[in-house]
């Protein structure tokens, strides 16, 4: 595999990830983000993304001189550093109508169009709506730049492994000879890697993230709804997801049952699907289904917590453990546990929260405290609910907590803890999906 030179634009999760993994791959990369500020801490070597090994690789790639930063983009693109493929890795929030927001694709796609030198293919990894690829090509206003959709699978808390062990590689051109070699450049970059690559057109690569995204919304929406099945039945949702998981044809990730899905994905790319569908004339409920099966969880664990604490939440002290969309991340964005936390809010708790990563950055965080220790967020509460799958809550002091709250109630929405030990604390304990036998 010769050694490339890449552009990659954007340096938010995907951007970063993607920039690190190539350098460290012996390609020369240069990592562009309008965000001066981000471009300036890079360069002095801090990662603020909270991603295992991202900082090292980071790190790794500027001592060996092939990861550079920068925050104007003709550095990235213009002579001595002319990519030969400029991976586009920015971000396409959710617009108007659950359409994703394709704004910011379509200003770097102008300016590709204006400044690169022939030679070049554009990499789209940004997830984007099908017809993204020909829409860029009609922007750039070069029919001699290839136009590739290359979606990225990767999972935050785990983007450094996802990127370096892919599950496949999806890459989709157009028809023409050029569009075909860049594609086959673009698949070479990976020849070490064990990874399938399926060669696709463009709209059928785009189609694939959304599709992923929106099935894996699916599972978990029924898996949810399963976890509420078993709490009626008497079953757990634990035993049943094992063994359903234990089928290859279901698989066991992404069974376990929560407060609800988020996070910067997999809402936004399933209000994204069903607004193509929609665009089309063809209903989706089975999708919608998903989406409105995620709302009701969260209002099914806020009555958990009502029940828990006698009924009434008005004026009640309420701990709330964690705030991160999953464990792993201090992302709050399109968060679960945020979405409870407000249901709680709404009904007058008093909310007290803490976690090991996240604060809210979405706004003023004046209706609800937080609390830099579980301990310390437990006092005179009359429930802890743990709403992230942080590990190190299985692992706190439970009887402690269990002296320090005003009532000794636990909802656990994650299925984290250990019932029986807790119980032996004095705490009675309500987890999603254990159903009483
Ligand atoms: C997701 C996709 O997994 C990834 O392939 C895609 O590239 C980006 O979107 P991510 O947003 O990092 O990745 O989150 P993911 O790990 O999928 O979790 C999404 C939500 O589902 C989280 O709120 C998580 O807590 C929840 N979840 C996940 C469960 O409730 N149960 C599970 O078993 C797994």
């Amino acid at each position: 595999m010769p050694a490339r030179k890449i552009a990659v634009i954007g340096a938010g999760y995907v951007g970063l990830t993607t920039a690190a993994t190539l350098a460290a791959a012996g390609h020369g990369v240069t990592c562009v983000d309008v965000d001066r500020d981000k471009v300036a801490e890079l360069r002095a070597g801090r990662v603020a993304l909270l991603e295992p090994d991202l900082p090292e690789l980071v790190a790794a790639g500027r001592r060996a001189g092939l990861l550079r930063f920068t925050a104007r983009l003709p550095d990235a693109l213009l002579p001595p550093h002319p990519p030969d493929l400029v991976f586009v890795c920015v971000p396409t929030p959710r617009g108007e109508g659950g359409a994703a927001d394709v704004s910011i694709v379509e200003a770097v796609a102008r300016d590709l169009g204006r400044l690169l030198p022939p030679g070049a293919a554009v990499v789209l990894k940004s997830t984007v709506p099908v017809g993204t690829a020909d829409r860029v090509r009609g922007l750039l206003r070069r029919p001699d730049l290839p136009v590739l959709s290359h979606p990225e699978f990767l999972s935050e808390g785990s983007a450094v492994h996802d990127c370096r062990h892919p599950d496949r590689l999806v890459i989709g051109a157009g028809t023409t000879p050029a569009d075909r070699a860049a594609a086959r450049r673009l698949a070479d970059l990976y020849t070490d890697l064990a990874a399938p690559v399926l060669l696709t057109g463009n709209a059928s690569a785009e189609l694939i993230k959304y599709a992923a995204n929106a099935f894996l919304a699916v599972k978990l929406s029924y898996a949810n709804t399963l976890a509420e099945l078993c709490e009626s039945v008497g079953a757990d949702i634990g035993d049943v997801c094992r063994g359903l998981g234990l089928d290859p044809r279901i698989a066991p990730a992404h069974l376990r049952p929560s407060p609800g899905w988020g996070g910067p994905c997999l809402p936004k790319d399933t209000h994204a699907l069903l607004d193509l569908a929609r665009t089309r004339q063809i209903g989706f409920p089975l999708v919608r289904a998903a989406l409105e099966t995620n709302d009701r969880q969260h209002h099914r664990i806020a009555d958990k917590v009502r029940t828990a604490a006698g009924g009434c939440l008005d004026g009640v002290r309420i701990a709330v453990y964690g705030l991160a969309f999953k464990a792993g991340t201090a992302d709050t964005r399109d968060s679960p546990a945020l979405a409870v936390a407000r249901l709680l809010h709404a009904q007058g708790a008093e909310l007290t929260v803490y976690d090991p990563a996240a604060a809210n950055p979405a706004g003023p965080d004046d209706w609800y405290q937080t609390a830099d220790n579980p301990y310390t967020a437990a006092k005179a509460a009359t429930v802890v609910a743990v709403l992230t799958e942080w590990p190190e809550f299985a692992r706190l002091d439970w009887a402690l907590i269990s002296q320090l709250m005003h009532r000794p109630h636990v909802v656990d929405a994650r299925r984290i803890l250990d019932p029986e030990a807790l119980e032996a604390c004095g705490l009675t304990v309500s987890a999603v999906g254990r159903g009483t036998r």
